[in-house]
């Protein structure tokens, strides 16, 4: 088991490791010293699988457990399921010195710390993430959010949590895909700040050292967040290496490509591009795509440059007339390119060129 210590706005520990779940009462118990109630929330795929051992794990420390389960994926992260949560909570008569556990994947995550962050101005939230791509990314940060029609995330908030548990044993449960969507956000790390993270992913078979790069990635993160947990600097945005592309690619697809497969293209799409205007070598361009299919990731899309171009442009990320990109210097280091909106389109059209080797 590891634990590493998030020094932010709200410190707490991301403990990785086996047999977590039925110890997250007892923990529960040490942060909510007074806490009577507590909102398990879920989706109706977790639920069932996870949600008794941790029921019981609460109602043995005392704790009042109401569990609120919505049907599962990136449908129900809008404001409707939002409200109905929020009026659950206030239903079961929660007090700040209450709380939730979001027990699930990045969707139940953000949409259980919005619910934290906003119920009566904020109580606190224990992240208990049972996907990949939770595990490393969506449940260490604080950001929180739900979807709009008119875009994802766009109704959030910075809510630190109080404690984050990864349960290594649920990821057995994962579908191939799923799994694989967190290892396109694990590929990221290393291409943007850890080389040597990226090199272990190539030389041994990741289930070998699940735990381990698990508590890799979540450190890069932690190092990232602590430097600039809202975003108002130079630091965070790196971590959206593949991501301005990829939303744009999961936005064209209606959501029907997941977030990790999005990433993946996107970030191939960058360096491909990045490749045709001599800004990166093609043995790293190739070095990426093939670290990426032995996932079985998608490196490619048959979405135009034009569809593309055009849902970046309509995102919130944009800045006046350039839009931020972060691109690569070598494998291991990120910056941030801004590209003039006029020029979007054709940087894109370069990266969808598959990358011939020299
Ligand atoms: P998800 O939560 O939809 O989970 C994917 C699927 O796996 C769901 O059908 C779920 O029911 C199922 N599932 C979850 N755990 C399981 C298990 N142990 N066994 C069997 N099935 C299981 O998707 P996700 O990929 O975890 O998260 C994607 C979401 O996270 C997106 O909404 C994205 O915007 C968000 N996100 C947030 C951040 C952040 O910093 N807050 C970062 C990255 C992504
Ligand atoms: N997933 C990007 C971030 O947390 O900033």
């Amino acid at each position: 088991m590891e634990t590493i210590k998030v020094k932010a706005s709200r410190p707490y520990s991301v403990t990785v490791g086996s047999e977590q779940l039925k110890t997250i009462g007892e923990r529960a118990r040490s942060l909510f010293p007074k806490a009577v109630r507590v909102m398990l929330v879920s989706d109706d795929t977790v639920f069932p699988l996870y949600g008794e051992t941790v029921s019981r794990s609460l109602i043995a420390e005392g704790f009042e457990t109401e569990p609120f389960v919505f049907p599962h994926g990136e449908k129900s992260k809008n404001s409707k399921t939002y409200l109905d949560l929020i009026s659950a909570i206030a239903r079961a008569g929660l007090s700040r010195s209450d709380f939730c556990v979001a027990l699930g994947g990045g969707v139940v995550g953000d949409l259980t710390g919005f619910a934290a962050a906003t119920y009566m101005r904020g109580i606190g939230f224990i992240q208990v993430p049972t996907t990949l791509l939770a595990m490393v990314d969506a449940s260490v940060g604080g950001k929180t959010a739900v979807d709009l029609p008119e875009g994802k995330n766009l109704l959030g908030a910075f809510w630190q949590p109080s404690e984050v548990i990864c349960d290594i044993d649920t990821l057995k449960t994962l579908p191939d895909p799923v799994y694989a969507a967190g290892c396109a956000e694990i590929v990221k790390y290393g291409c943007m700040m850890d080389k040597e993270l990226f090199e272990t992913l190539e030389q041994q078979d990741l289930k070998s050292v699940e735990e381990k790069v698990i508590s890799r990635s979540v450190s890069d993160k932690r190092d990232i967040v602590e430097q600039d947990e809202r975003e108002t600097g130079s630091t965070r945005i790196l971590l959206n290496f593949g991501h301005t592309v990829g939303h744009a690619v999961e936005k064209v697809s209606n959501y029907q490509i997941s977030h990790g497969s999005a990433v993946s293209i996107g970030m191939c799409v960058m360096v491909r591009a990045q490749s045709e205007c001599g800004m990166i070598d093609k043995r790293t361009v190739k070095r990426i795509e093939s670290l990426l299919a032995s996932f079985a990731l998608p490196t490619e899309t048959g979405f135009s440059a034009r569809d593309l171009s055009d849902a970046i442009l309509s995102d919130k990320k944009k800045t006046g007339k350039t839009v931020n990109f972060v691109a690569l210097r070598e494998i291991g280091e990120a910056y941030v390119m801004p590209i003039p909106i006029g020029e979007i389109e054709s940087f894109i059209e370069k990266g969808l060129k598959t990358c011939k080797s020299n």
